[in-house]
């Protein structure tokens, strides 16, 4: 596992951000909301929340752990 870049998935739903990432842009969406809704991804735990909105910011799929007080 590479220790920078460790969070890739969503756990709960076991799906990967750059399989979610696939979904929303043949979607066209742009929300967080749309991708739970759809998938699930975000709506247990919550805990990749704020890596699904980084992944639709910026369209990466890999992440560094974000602390908790930077997330958003
Ligand atoms: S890790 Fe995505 S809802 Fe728990």
């Amino acid at each position: 596992m590479d220790d920078e870049r460790p969070v890739r998935a969503c756990m709960c739903t076991s799906l990967t951000f750059r399989v979610i990432l696939g979904v929303a842009r043949d979607r066209g969406y742009t929300k967080v909301e749309q991708l739970t809704e759809l998938l699930g991804c975000g709506g247990s735990c919550g805990l990749c929340m704020p890596y699904l909105q980084r992944m639709l910011e910026t369209g990466e799929t890999e992440f560094a752990v974000i602390p908790r007080t930077d997330a958003r």
